[in-house]
């Protein structure tokens, strides 16, 4: 029988921002979004239209956006990495580096709109590596997201990508809007098959045993 304590942590939380200027992709992601409207009928943590999971695997543009995101998730966790020095040599260790940040892949990623007054309710996206959250001309007085154990709503802005811990809990607080809330989301998990690891050409896929050779 697992004994499951839960002990409460002290430690800071990183939450990474960054703004893009992909105007073309922001439109077309927009477009599909509206297309597609609401597919998963309010049953997951956000409480708005929202797409499915698969937007990165089914549709182009959300595929491109993948690799953007993809690289800002290794960008961040170098940064995150680099600032605490007995995590630096993870960084010079060609084997450590390769399985855990350069594999790091967007997993699942979902398109909301939301109208004014609606939510996400609390969640987090353990065990994914990282969550993120990208915005797309927010209007005035949309709600920024809030993480409840830092009691810290961060702003957003039109082309921000947001990136913080897959464990880290957020949501997002109803207030009162015009217009739609558009929002790109997903999750970034690593995976050590897919490339540069010695012993395993991605060519052979995961290994069936599950063990590294
Ligand atoms: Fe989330």
């Amino acid at each position: 029988m697992i004994e499951m304590k839960k002990i409460e942590d002290t430690r800071e939380q990183y939450i990474f921002t960054k703004m893009f200027d992909i105007e073309a992709l922001n439109t077309r992601m927009v477009n599909r979004i509206d297309e597609l409207g609401d597919q998963m009928n309010y049953t997951t943590n956000v409480r708005a239209y929202t797409t499915h999971s698969t937007l990165s695997f089914q549709y182009p543009e959300f595929s491109e956006f993948s690799k953007i995101v993809e690289e800002y998730a290794i960008e961040c966790s170098i940064q995150m990495n680099s600032d605490y020095e007995n995590h630096l040599t993870r960084l010079n260790h060609p084997f450590w580096k390769s399985l855990y940040i350069d594999t790091q892949v967007c997993g699942v990623m979902w398109g909301s709109k939301y109208a004014s007054g609606e939510v996400a309710i609390p969640h987090d996206h353990w065990p994914a590596t990282w969550a993120w959250v990208y915005y797309i001309d927010p209007p005035e007085n949309a709600p920024g997201i809030y993480f409840p154990t830092l009691d810290y709503e961060q702003e957003i802005e039109h082309g921000m990508l947001i990136m913080f811990s897959g464990n880290l809990m957020h949501e997002v607080r109803s207030q009162e809007f015009d217009g739609y809330r558009y929002v790109v989301a997903g999750s970034i998990l690593t995976n050590p098959w897919i490339s540069g690891i010695q012993g395993i050409p991605p060519e052979d896929g995961p290994p069936k045993d599950g063990k590294v050779k």
